[in-house]
Parts: C-alpha cells; sequence; structure tokens
C-alpha cells in the first residue's frame, strides 16, 4: 500500500503539471480525490490492515490527499492566470464605441437662452464680465444715484449682513465696478445672481437671474439704445418682432424706459399670454445718468452711455411658454427632458 500511495502521488504529479487548462485539473481531482478514485479506493481498503499499520498507512494517505490537493490548486491558480492573459492578449477593446443605454445630460434651458444672448451682443462687439454678488451699500446703491429713500434700500426688500454688507438686489453695481476700472469705449454684458426677499411663487424667486447691459462712448445716444435693443429683439424672437419704449423710471438712467415687444402670439390684439395688453415687457434700460458717470469717475461732458437690465427667467420662460417659475429651479428631470 506504501508503494501505491508512492505511485499514486508521483503519477499525479506528473499529470498536474502537465495540465493545461481548468477542465483537466477537474478531470485530475476526480480521479484521484473523487468518490470513485484512486486514493479514496486505498483508504476504503485500509480495513484489511494490520492495527500497527493502519494508522502509519492511514496518515501517509492523509499527506498524499493534502499535497494532492495543494498541488491541484496551485495549479488551478497558474491556469487562471494564464489564460487571464491570454485573454487579454487576444482582446483588444475599442474605447471609441458608445456604452449602452448612456444617458446624455442637456443644457438647462436658462443657459440655452443665455447663451444665445453672449451670442448675440458678443456679434455687436460686447464682451462678458462679471462682478460680486455680495455687495456694499455703496456700489449696490448709493454709486447708482439711487435716493435714500428707495424702497429696495429697505430691510423687508433686501438680504443685509450687516448695515454696510448685502446681497445684491440687481447686477447694476458691476456697471460702476467696470466703469471704475476700464476706461472707455465700454461695451460689456454682465449675467449673474440677484437677491430680493419675495416669496418662492410662479412668478418670484428670491434669488434669479439678471444680465445687465453697459455701453460707453464718445457721443452715444438713445437712438444707439433703441437700435441696440431692438436689434436684439429680433435676433432673439425673429425678424417680425417689434419692439416699443415706454418711459419709466430707474435712478441710474435719465430718460429710463421699458422695452415691451409686441404679443408673439396674438400679434397684439391682447391675449392670455400678454394678459390682453399686446405687449410683453422684456427689459430695462435708459441712458446712463451723468451722477453715475461722475461717481465712477467718468466725465459727462466727454462720455455718454446706455444701460440695460434683462430678467433671464423671465426671458426663458417666454421663449418656451414655460408657466411657472419654479420649474427652472427644481432639476425635475421629466422637466428638463422637454428642451
Ligand atoms: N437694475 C434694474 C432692475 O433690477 C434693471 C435695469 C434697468 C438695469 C435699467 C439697467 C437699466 O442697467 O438701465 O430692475
Amino acid at each position: 500500500m506504501r508503494d501505491q500511495l508512492k505511485n499514486i502521488l508521483l503519477e499525479a504529479k506528473k499529470t498536474i503539471s502537465e495540465a493545461v487548462s481548468g477542465a483537466e485539473l477537474e478531470e485530475i481531482r476526480v480521479r484521484f480525490l473523487g468518490k470513485k478514485g484512486q486514493l479514496t479506493a486505498i483508504l476504503r481498503g485500509m480495513g484489511s490492515l494490520s492495527a500497527e499499520e493502519r494508522p502509519v498507512i492511514g496518515q501517509l494517505a492523509n499527506d498524499v490527499r493534502s499535497q494532492l490537493e495543494a498541488l491541484i490548486s496551485s495549479a488551478a491558480e497558474n491556469i487562471k492566470q494564464q489564460e487571464y492573459e491570454a485573454k487579454i492578449r487576444s482582446e483588444t477593446i475599442d474605447v471609441t464605441v458608445p456604452p449602452e443605454n448612456c444617458e446624455t445630460g442637456k443644457l438647462h434651458p436658462m443657459t440655452n437662452v443665455l447663451r444665445d444672448i453672449y451670442d448675440i451682443f458678443c456679434s455687436m462687439g460686447f464682451s462678458v464680465a462679471e462682478g460680486p454678488e455680495v455687495e456694499t451699500v455703496h456700489y449696490n446703491f448709493d454709486i447708482l444715484n439711487t435716493p435714500d429713500s428707495h424702497p429696495a434700500r429697505s430691510r423687508s426688500d433686501t438680504f443685509y449682513f450687516t448695515d454696510e454688507l448685502l446681497l445684491r438686489t440687481q447686477t447694476s453695481p458691476v456697471q460702476a465696478h467696470i466703469m471704475e476700472t476700464q476706461k472707455p469705449p465700454i461695451r460689456v454684458i454682465v449675467p449673474g445672481r440677484v437677491y430680493r426677499m419675495d416669496e418662492l411663487d410662479a412668478t418670484h424667486s428670491p434669488a434669479f437671474n439678471q444680465i445687465e447691459g453697459l455701453v460707453i462712448d464718445k457721443g452715444v445716444t438713445m437712438g444707439d439704445l433703441k437700435g441696440t435693443l431692438a436689434l436684439f429683439a429680433k435676433k432673439m424672437y425673429g425678424e417680425s418682432a417689434q419692439v416699443r419704449f415706454r418711459p419709466h423710471y430707474f435712478p441710474f438712467t435719465e430718460p429710463s424706459a421699458e422695452m415691451d415687444i409686441m404679443c408673439f402670439q396674438c400679434q397684439g390684439k391682447g391675449c392670455r399670454l400678454c394678459k390682453g395688453e399686446g405687449w410683453i415687457e422684456i427689459l430695462g434700460c435708459g441712458m446712463v445718468h451723468p451722477n453715475v458717470l461722475r461717481n465712477c469717475g467718468i466725465d459727462p461732458k466727454e462720455y455718454s452711455g446706455f444701460a440695460f437690465g434683462i430678467g433671464l427667467e423671465r426671458l426663458t420662460m417666454r421663449r418656451y411658454n414655460i408657466g411657472d417659475l419654479r420649474h427652472l429651479y427644481e432639476n425635475d428631470i421629466r422637466f428638463l427632458k422637454q428642451f
């Protein structure tokens, strides 16, 4: 039996070392260690041994078994590794094939509109600038010629950090930063978030977005303002877009106006969209007030200019016929997918 065991070990070692696949190894395992395997047969035959020999042979048989098990498992490891390396060598990965079911993102409707606005004004020679959302009373109000009595200054309308520091209520203070640091000619638009103490509802939000515009040069007139903004309306709403300018009041411009476009739904006849007016307000604008120019170190005798402020949410709602402002902020995929 001793010899038999030795032979089994020798033979098994040889076949294991020659095995080239996991399936072959499994066959070897069954052949030697399986229920009907050679080693098992020997263990079964141990009953015929003497009482002295039994434990010795038993021990030997167990040694052989554990050696075989160890050999098989390390051979299996090797084969697995080799098969893996062969697979890697034989396969090529085409990284340009798009994955299945890959959801691509989209631009937010407000981003689309903002980019259109950039395109329109940049084609007219404007550049894009930005300014701080935390402002001083000086830049948000004082330098912009805002009277002390103006309601926007009140603590119930505006978010104050301290007596001097607040969340800007408009992008207009950036006009002042630009005029103080750049020499005319100036042509900029300034996108940005602004804050007012309004309850969130279908048409109001405590944080919303504006695009400010500023043009300063020698001899700029109200005619330039009207021409520029009418062209903007045509590029935004199509060649047939009609605009009108209504007198208005803003502290930082004189004269000031609001620009309306003729309602594109009813062609000025009056409908639900324009609330029967026939016209829809699009922006505020005006000729930069001489006081503002002076406050910013620009001589109003030498230079003049115009400014405007557009509400991005409103423009986006008009463009896509969105009835509730809150949709723009909720990031609901079902809503955003539509654009
Ligand atoms: N800042 C104004 C607002 O928030 C909008 C505005 C009106 C900006 C006229 C301007 C302007 O630059 O000239 O209501």
